[in-house]
């Protein structure tokens, strides 16, 4: 398995993933579990998920839970942060990977579209973020009197963007609305969830080599790689390694609040 960080970097630590039945979100999950982190996969595709599970407690790592769940179900969120707490005792860190798209101009968007997409990046980023911090961080807080949780313990969110928040993209209304929601959301969790000692960053990737990119086709594909200074797009394990060192307090401990922008130079701020 892909190591990119020192060994056992999250040695003791629980992290959820979502989206982790495939893409980025299988690649991030495994790279945690490579460097240690006991990891919870959710996504809607059960079997998908056992599979990955199987791949990741295969190759060495803890083994991981399974969690089928749609993150804008409130309550089956609420279910998988408590399963995990249970479990494990412990939520170091979350990583809001699942994703849709449901591409069509404005003239020909359904309500219904826009309200899927809306939800599964912007409602589903607000529901993880919400519950772990009422079922875990916040009750640590008030414990410790409200006073800053400064007992050297990791933990992190990571959320996912989309170059498109910023360089906008035919099609992609819904879309480009929730990613641009993310980036502010992820700025005002990182302020609120500051006592807690949670560095909250968010990464925004340019074209990757998963299955959301099928609706494009190869030609489209070739286009995007080429529109990049890197000249290619990016594989799935690039953004995972871009998380881990996110997440590796000892590599950006002091980093929170931010957007990295990984996305081959398809677009400078
Ligand atoms: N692939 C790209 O080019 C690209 C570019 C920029 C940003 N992103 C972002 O990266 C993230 C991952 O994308 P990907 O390319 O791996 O996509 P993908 O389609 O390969 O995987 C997305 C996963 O999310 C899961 N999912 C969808 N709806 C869900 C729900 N309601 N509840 C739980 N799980 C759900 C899917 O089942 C799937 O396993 C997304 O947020 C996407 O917007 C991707």
């Amino acid at each position: 398995m892909d190591r990119w960080l020192r060994d056992g970097a999250f040695e003791g630590e629980t992290h959820i993933v979502t989206g982790a039945a495939q893409g980025i979100g299988r690649c991030v999950a495994r790279g945690l579990a490579a460097h240690g982190a006991q990891v919870t996969l959710v996504d809607v595709d059960p079997a998908k998920l056992e599979a990955v599970r199987d791949e990741i407690a295969g190759e060495g790592a803890p083994r991981p839970i399974v969690a089928a769940a749609d993150v804008t179900d409130e309550d089956a969120v609420g279910r998988v942060v408590a399963e995990t707490l249970e479990a494990s005792g412990c939520i170091n860190g979350v990583v809001n990977v699942a994703g849709i798209t449901r591409d069509a101009r404005i003239t020909k968007k359904s309500y219904a579209d826009f309200k899927a997409v809306m939800a599964v990046h912007l409602h589903g980023t607000f529901l993880f973020t919400r519950e772990v911090a009422v079922q875990h961080w916040h009750p640590l807080f008030k414990a410790n009197g409200n006073e800053p949780l400064d007992d050297g313990v990791n933990r992190f969110i990571v959320n996912f963007s989309s170059v498109s928040a910023r360089n906008g993209n035919i099609g992609q209304f819904d879309y480009t609305a929730a990613k641009g929601a993310i980036e502010s959301a992820t700025k005002t969790t990182a302020r609120e969830f500051a006592g807690y000692r949670v560095r909250v960053n968010a990464i925004a990737p340019g074209p990757v080599n998963t299955p959301m990119l099928a609706a494009v086709g190869e030609a489209g594909v070739a286009a995007m790689g080429r529109s990049t200074l890197v000249g290619r797009i990016a594989e799935p394990e690039e953004m995972a390694a871009t998380v881990c060192a996110i997440a590796d307090p000892k590599l950006f401990g002091y980093t929170t609040g931010q957007i990295f922008a990984a996305n081959g130079g398809l677009y400078l701020d």
